[in-house]
């Protein structure tokens, strides 16, 4: 699909009804008013969207706040019909989403169609939810007494996203939030509003067209003026947040400085083991996917190779012939595997990182350096830097978001997990191994420390059934499926005295 067609897919996306809209002839960079966004596949505007301030970040929280009122009384399963229906909205507008997410963000046809096909299997996951959330009866000590626990809607929510999974991630929250009687106040990166626009438009005009006025909100403006009093307002019982980890530490201070709840989902440093005995066909797609799909930016992005130092040299040469296979360019064209970096500053990050890595000792293998495509965007060869038979290499204990693998080589099972563990984040990690020991090992408490462990498979590419995020820097937060609804809800713990005597716990006789 060539970039005009792509641009036509847009025609059909609920973005130019939004008052913030200014369409690309009139998108002006240099008015601080509003956020121009770019196709970083082209550097070229796509459109500009008038920034929010104070005024309407109070709006949007009074609006959800006032939804919530009453969309907290809906019973959930009713509540999952609204969001069915958003999962169909969706899948109708798959491929122009899809295709946007392409245009926004730089992501490959395929990835951008993906995304939006995780947000509809969110969808899904939360329309049986809604059937299932359910408390526990816990046996009570005191007789005639029934104990019991409930789950509560919790109130409006706020969501921050990043760029990266500009549409996806929105559906982790949102979708969940709704089933468990929530509302949202959004504030999306400045580097994908347009895909915001358009994905809480549709979300918010289905609830709308069911009568439910308000569930989804969307605030587009700057960590200073938006941002920041979005975290400390208490209005918003939770703030679900993704981005860095330095965001994440300022956010979870100024929310716990309230009392707020907070979820985090924040950086990686993610590793992949590779045993002796693993089969070399898995493991380099599995490597080439995780560390070079979304040009390695992705949180789960494969950044350290830990291989067995017996079979290191061959994969080495088997990832590099990969690796210079891969074409790069627009990401539009099926062909294509690795398109650009979301910025120029994302550039020079990578050229940074390769700068420091070199005089650390390390080697480059391949890529190293910027690919020549003339289409005006910052595009970036796919690198591996061999670390100095040391083992050590400092630059790799850093998240630098671009596709660089840092290749290390081990002895003993031990120092691979110590080496996978060894980095300030616990996001994501995996062993390609044949051997029920190893993988075993692997997934045991003395084993990866991360929030996802897989064999197998890469670091990326989760599922929504699995609960998502991970340790440490990677901010503790768990999104998506398994238990992760929780977070949306408050817990009740319920005693009901059946009986006609009052009798304490504990034993405690009084008067
Ligand atoms: C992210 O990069 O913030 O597991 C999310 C994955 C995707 C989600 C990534 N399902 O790679």
């Amino acid at each position: 699909m060539p970039q005009t067609m792509a641009a036509n897919a847009l025609e059909n996306l609920p973005l130019s009804v939004d008052p913030r809209f200014i369409p690309a002839d009139r998108a002006d960079p240099n008015d601080a008013s509003q956020v121009v966004s770019l196709n970083p596949a082209t550097g070229q505007p796509l459109a500009g969207v008038k920034l929010d301030g104070a005024t309407q970040l109070d709006q949007a929280i009074e609006r959800a706040k006032a939804a919530f009122l009453r969309w907290r009384l809906v019973p959930a399963p009713e509540r999952g019909e609204v969001v069915r229906r958003i999962g169909h909205a969706l899948r109708e507008h798959k491929d122009s989403l899809g295709a946007l997410v392409s245009m926004e963000v730089g992501k490959i046809r395929s990835e951008g169609l993906g995304e939006v096909q995780e947000t509809i299997d969110i969808a899904d996951y939360a329309v049986g939810l809604s059937r299932m959330i359910g408390g526990r009866t816990i046996p009570s000590e005191r007789a005639d007494h029934r104990l019991f626990e409930q789950w509560q809607p919790l109130g409006p929510i706020g969501v921050i996203t990043a760029f990266n999974f500009p549409n996806a991630v929105w559906g982790w929250n949102a979708m969940v939030a709704a089933v468990c009687g929530d509302t949202v106040v959004w504030k999306p990166s400045l580097m994908a509003p347009l895909t915001a626009i358009a994905t809480n438009a549709i979300a918010d005009r289905v609830a709308a067209d069911m009568g439910h006025e308000g569930l989804f909100n969307l605030v587009i403006g700057t960590d200073e003026v938006v941002g920041k009093p979005m975290v400390a307002d208490a209005r918003l019982p939770l703030i679900s947040a993704t981005g860095s980890t330095s965001m994440g530490r300022a956010v979870g201070q100024v929310v716990a400085g309230r009392l707020g709840k907070c979820l985090l989902e924040l950086g990686g440093n993610n590793a992949v083991i590779v045993e002796p005995d693993a089969d070399v066909d898995l493991a380099v797609p599995a490597l080439l996917f995780a560390a070079v799909g979304t040009a390695g930016q992705r949180c789960t992005t494969t950044r350290r190779l830990i291989a067995h130092e017996s079979i290191v040299e061959p994969l080495l040469e088997k990832l590099v012939d990969a690796y210079e296979r891969a074409p790069i360019g627009d990401p539009l064209d099926d062909k294509t595997l690795v398109g650009p970096l979301i910025h120029q500053q994302a550039g020079e990050a990578f050229d940074a990182a390769i700068a420091e890595a070199k005089a650390q000792g390390g080697t480059v293998l391949v890529g190293g350096d910027r690919a020549e495509v003339s289409l005006g965007g910052c595009y970036v060869r796919p690198t591996i830097i061999r670390a100095p038979a040391s083992n050590s290499l400092p630059i790799a204990q850093h998240e630098t978001f671009a596709p660089i693998m840092y290749a290390f080589s081990y002895r003993d099972l031990d120092e691979a997990i110590a080496i996978n563990n060894g980095v300030a984040h616990g996001l994501s990690s995996a062993i390609m191994t044949a051997g029920v020991q190893a993988s075993e090992r692997f997934l045991s408490p003395a084993g990866s420390d991360c929030g996802i462990a897989n064999v197998n498979i890469g670091t990326s590419g989760a599922e929504i059934g699995g609960a998502f995020g991970g340790e440490k820097d990677t901010g503790g937060g768990r999104e998506a499926g398994s238990d992760s609804w929780k977070a949306y809800m408050r817990r009740q713990t319920c005693t009901i005295n059946y009986g006609d005597s009052l009798r304490l716990a504990q034993g405690v006789q009084f008067g």
